[in-house]
């Protein structure tokens, strides 16, 4: 057998373990010979590959980032990156011919929701495939976790620590905004982790009011300082989510980005209390994945290795109710998972007294 792999979308913690596992299952188990293609769908529009052996594949477990790089703006079908007039082309029949060409028999996606929806495409057009859901921002559907997240999660939560103590000092009110696109799964996390006054997620708009009342409040009781952990897509009661710039060619061409500093001013300027943000951007999404998601990364590859070993082509990767298993790739195409209005952390966090920003 011989199956490509690629890694597609932003990166983060844990990709390497995936292919790391991916290809040492199939090799040591099913003798499989593995062609990586190099920066997401770029290398498999233009046929940029690089040979995944043992050796390529030792000592990679620890490490961030991806040896087969990555791309969040290749995508074969709206292709953009070489035409004159930035007008996007489809060049999905090149990368059928470069499948081909190197006589495939599946290929494996290790990406977010948008290189899903791609591979879901890539199907539909006859190519077996097999997914591995990874992000930060944990808003794959179909699984109830993706690996990299518990990563982030870390860092966000080492980040809120410190501010803590220099808000502390200062007597201010620290902003902390994270990244999660559309989802509030990260700030959320991190914000219970870290003890964060208030969390402001895309899925719970804030009242301004509220969080001043938290912040005047604290101080009112001596408490001279607050922290506030932002999504990056937070957005106050009807209001809009803060854009920060477009990145045209990817599958979303908006990047978010802002609110943070939107908060702390507008914090500062109504309550007259010192405030100060902090934008973490791509700290939470570089260096070693954390122990967790080496594990958590590690069984999703097996459990894909297992898929095309098995021809069970198609599905993706996913942790549901507490263990590894795969579900239909169409389930998980073209959707996203935010954090829904019952999400069990929700209650545990308005019951020590978080505040989500709500009227
Ligand atoms: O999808 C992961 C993510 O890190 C988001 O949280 C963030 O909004 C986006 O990627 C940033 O993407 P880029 O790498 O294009 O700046």
């Amino acid at each position: 057998m011989r199956i490509g792999i690629l890694t597609a979308g932003g990166d983060c913690p844990g990709l390497n373990a995936v292919i790391r596992a991916v290809a040492k299952t199939l090799m040591h188990e099913h003798g499989t010979e593995i062609v990586g293609f190099l920066d997401g769908y770029h290398g498999l529009v233009t046929d940029t590959t690089m040979r995944v052996d043992w050796q390529t594949v030792s000592n990679i477990l620890t490490q961030g980032g991806t040896i087969l790089g990555t791309s969040n703006t290749a995508n074969p079908f709206e292709w953009a990156e070489d035409t004159d007039d930035g007008q996007a082309v489809d060049r999905s029949a090149d990368a059928l011919a470069v499948f081909g060409r190197h006589r495939l028999d599946g290929l494996v996606v290790i990406g977010g929701d948008g290189s899903m929806a791609i591979a879901g495409r890539l199907a539909d057009c006859g190519v077996p495939v097999v997914g591995v859901p990874k992000t930060i921002d944990n808003d794959v559907p179909g699984t109830e976790l993706t690996f990299g997240f518990q990563s982030a999660v870390d860092v966000a939560t080492e980040a809120l620590d410190r501010l803590h103590t220099t808000a502390s000092a200062h007597h201010r009110v620290m902003v902390a905004e994270v990244m999660g696109r559309y989802a509030g799964w990260l700030a959320l996390h991190a914000g219970v982790a870290g003890g964060a006054d208030v969390i402001l997620i895309p899925e719970i708009p804030f009242d301004w009011d509220a969080v001043f009342e938290v912040c005047r409040r604290r101080h009112q009781v001596g408490k001279r300082f607050s922290i506030i952990c932002a999504a990056e897509g937070a957005r106050p009661e009807g209001g809009k989510m803060v854009i920060e710039r477009r990145v045209e060619g990817s599958p979303d061409p908006v990047r978010l980005g802002g609110v943070g500093r939107l908060v702390a001013g507008t914090v500062e300027q109504r309550t007259g209390i010192e405030s100060r943000s902090t934008d973490l951007g791509y700290v939470q999404r570089g260096g070693s994945p954390c122990a967790f998601d080496r594990v958590f990364a590690t069984g999703l590859g097996y459990q894909a290795a297992c898929l095309v070993a098995e021809g069970r082509w198609n599905r993706m990767a996913s942790w549901q109710n507490g263990r590894i298993t795969d579900v239909p790739l169409d389930e998980v195409a073209g959707a996203s998972r935010n954090v829904p209005p019952d999400d069990p952390l929700l209650a545990v966090a308005r019951s020590v007294g978080t505040s989500f920003g709500e009227g």
